[in-house]
């Protein structure tokens, strides 16, 4: 599958509101290449390649956060040879990507830990991340072997080791010790193939998100697929826990419920 560029002089649809934090979880890669009698593999490397569509279309969008599940922290328990598979795409996607999206003013972040990574992978990994880290048009967090709860546990540790007193940890000062630091929350959650649950993505960062599912295949999640996913976010009514219209921010304080 060889994806084309998406041309920048594309026309956009007007969307009354934008997310400023989009969170995909990249699922159905599988099924994908069952359906296109292909092997597991090659599902996920259109899969990789797909990468570049959404990322060129959420830049489009002024969209300024998008963070990526590529792999979890459970995602281990798959066959070796799926996991190596998955581990080599991150070296092609370097090699056939990283160019291009530092033109395009990508900023590329790794979230989750590199340690299991080859010593040349993670140095590749973090090159990319030197090179494109004062881009500013699009944040792009690839969460590989990143699991929700482990952030959540490594904040904890942190914030112990650095001997912070119990009442000065407040949720502002919670979120400076987790991956996304300096980042809005996630507002708009997608998750393509169908699957109807969060499998350890962002736990905090999703509190107020909007879910978006589609039963469209990962692969096959194109531009129209993305547009149809804003079109629906921004007629989503938010209240953060209040009753009135759509408010545009969350209000500040840990009270807040539903
Ligand atoms: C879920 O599909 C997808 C994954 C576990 C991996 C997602 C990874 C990519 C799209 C490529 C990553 C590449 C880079 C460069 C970070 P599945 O295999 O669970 O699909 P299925 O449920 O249909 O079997």
């Amino acid at each position: 599958m060889v994806v084309a560029p998406v041309p920048q002089d594309r026309q956009l649809v007007e969307l009354a509101k934008r997310p400023q934090h989009v969170a995909i979880i990249m699922d159905g890669n599988g099924r994908w290449a069952q359906q296109n009698s292909v092997s597991r593999q090659a599902g996920h490397r259109a899969g990789a390649e797909n990468i570049r569509r959404v990322i060129e279309t959420l830049a489009l969008y002024e969209v300024p956060v998008l963070t990526l599940f590529a792999f979890s922290t459970e995602n281990w328990v798959r066959p070796r040879r799926e996991v190596n598979a998955l581990i080599r795409l991150i070296g092609h996607f370097i090699d056939r990507e990283l160019k291009q999206l530092h033109e395009n003013g990508v900023r590329l972040h790794h979230m989750g830990s590199l340690d299991p990574l080859s010593s040349d992978l993670r140095r590749r990994v973090e090159e990319a991340m030197e090179l494109t880290k004062d881009n500013d048009r699009i944040t792009v967090n690839v969460a590989f072997n990143y699991g929700g709860r482990m952030e959540i546990l490594e904040a904890v540790r942190h914030i112990i080791e650095d001997g912070v007193p119990a009442d000065r940890i407040d949720e502002e000062l919670f979120a400076t010790y987790l991956e996304t630091d300096g980042l809005p929350d996630a507002d708009l959650v997608i998750r393509t193939a169908g699957e109807q649950r969060l499998s350890n993505f962002l736990l905090w960062q999703t509190a107020y998100a909007e879910y978006y599912t589609t039963p469209v295949y990962w692969p096959d999640f194109n531009v129209d697929e993305i547009e149809r996913a804003l079109i629906e976010f921004s007629h989503r009514q938010r209240r953060f826990g209040g009753v009135g219209e759509d408010q545009a921010k969350r209000p500040p304080g840990p009270k807040h419920t539903g």
